[in-house]
């Protein structure tokens, strides 16, 4: 694996008022690896997220997203990075090759070449059959390989994926997965993966990041962070159990 860092962050910051939503976050995402970024509900993950794309300002200390700062460079990291947020919008009047050229329109992508983009895309995240419908009809399901088709026409370097899996059934969430593990190998995008669904993260992550309370309390492979909590032994631990571990020792 290639271990050129592409993510980093020095004791990112982030304050509202007098709480510290994320606290001096200093961690590394590898290119082409696939990173799965988790913690419990207000840990701070979405507020990185969203200082990583330079959506929101920090309070203290760096951000670096394939060696920009996003702050101040917040359209060519946008440019290079493809962001599917916790809640995907999409007009509900659209059908999907129209919301795609709608939104290739806004970030200044035009041409001949971009309808034939929107369709390999849509071919890519599996709803080429769906074509003609409104999205406001789609399902959940079809709403997030939307917003997965929306982050492909960039040619994204890296993508930021806030909790793809959110509301699908256990197939769909399965597929979902399948097909982010796919971009990542064939398409050798990095991902960031925010999830709750650790059977899923284990899966498909080369490394992990447990954030709890705004500070990364752990970051490795599954492999080492099950060493660091429980030893060296014969049995194997899941994701779940070593996070838990994590969780209630904080
Ligand atoms: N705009 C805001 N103004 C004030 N507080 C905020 C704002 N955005 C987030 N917060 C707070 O920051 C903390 C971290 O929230 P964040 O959304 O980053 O958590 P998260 O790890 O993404 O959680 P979840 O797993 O539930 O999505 C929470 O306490 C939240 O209420
Ligand atoms: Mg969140």
């Amino acid at each position: 694996m290639d271990t050129d860092v592409i993510i980093e962050t020095t004791n990112l910051t982030k304050r509202y008022g007098h709480q510290t939503a994320v606290d001096s976050l200093t961690f590394q995402v590898n290119e082409g690896e696939v990173f799965g970024f988790l913690g419990p509900n207000g840990a701070g993950k979405t507020t990185t997220l969203l200082m990583l794309l330079g959506l929101s300002r920090s309070s203290e200390g760096n951000a670096k997203v394939c060696g920009l700062e996003p702050e101040r460079n917040a359209r060519e990291v946008k440019r290079m990075v493809g962001y599917l947020p916790e809640n995907v919008g999409f007009y509900e009047d659209l059908n999907a090759v129209q919301s795609l050229e709608y939104i290739a329109n806004l970030n200044g992508l035009n041409g001949d070449q971009i309808r034939d983009k929107i369709l390999d895309a849509l071919k890519e995240v599996g709803l080429s059959d769906d074509l003609e419908k409104k999205v406001g009809v789609y399902s959940r399901g079809m709403k997030q390989r939307l917003g997965i088709a929306e982050v492909l026409i960039k040619d994204p370097k890296v993508m930021f994926l806030d909790e793809p899996t959110l509301g699908l059934d256990p197939d769909g969430a399965s597929k979902m997965i399948d097909l982010i593990q796919a971009l990542n190998r064939d398409r050798n995008i990095t991902v960031l993966l925010s999830s709750h669904h650790l059977q899923q993260v284990q899966k498909i992550s080369n490394r992990v990041g447990i954030m709890i309370r705004g500070k990364m309390v752990a970051e490795g492979t599954i492999d080492a962070l099950a060493k660091e909590k429980f030893g060296v032994g014969e049995k194997v631990y899941t994701l779940e159990e070593i996070y838990l571990k994590y969780f209630q020792e904080v």
